[in-house]
């Protein structure tokens, strides 16, 4: 039995935080400097601008993903480096994007460090790569309607 069969993805909640942060910190790819963000952060993308879900396991954060419903932006999504490859970051890109729509939004958009392994992550996914912002990232979209088309391929 592979250890997604026992794994289960849940809307977060404050008590999941310190386990979110921990992923957070423990990716190598698209890392996060100590201090640029905080709890205060995390609520108001979690519970004010947007949604966070986790994925558990034995009681452990494993991955999480946080969307913003007011810009359509992808805040976050981060697996455990130890926990990659098993479906984690697809089945959280899953439930946000579905959310996100049903939000009425018509576009999403992220942006994440060229040449990484979410660059080819999200391209396999579906979305469109687009320029590099100031500080050398490249940016993502996803549109509803070629979103749509796919699923119904
Ligand atoms: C990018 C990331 C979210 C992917 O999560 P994951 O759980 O390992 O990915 P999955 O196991 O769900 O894989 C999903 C698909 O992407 C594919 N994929 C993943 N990495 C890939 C790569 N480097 N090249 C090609 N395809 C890749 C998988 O094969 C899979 O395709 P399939 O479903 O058609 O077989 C994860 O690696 C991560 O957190 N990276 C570090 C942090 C980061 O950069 N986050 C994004 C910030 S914007």
């Amino acid at each position: 039995m592979s250890a997604q069969d026992h794994a289960t993805l849940r809307q977060c909640t404050r008590a999941d935080f310190p386990g979110m942060w921990a992923v957070r910190y423990a990716v190598r790819e698209n890392p996060l400097s100590p201090g640029r963000l905080d709890d205060n952060d995390m609520i108001e993308e979690t519970e004010v601008s947007g949604r966070g879900w986790v994925i558990e396991h034995d009681g452990q954060v494993r991955a999480f993903a946080v969307g913003n419903a007011q810009t359509g932006n992808i805040w976050a999504l981060f697996v455990d480096p130890q926990w990659e490859g098993r479906g984690y970051g697809r089945r959280l890109l899953e439930v946000m994007t579905q959310w996100l729509w049903s939000k009425g939004l018509q576009r999403l958009s992220l942006s994440t460090d060229p040449e990484s392994r979410a660059d080819a992550f999200y391209r396999r996914s579906g979305w469109i790569p687009l320029g590099l912002t100031a500080n050398g990232e490249r940016r993502f979209e996803l549109r509803r309607e070629s979103a749509r088309a796919a699923a119904a391929d």
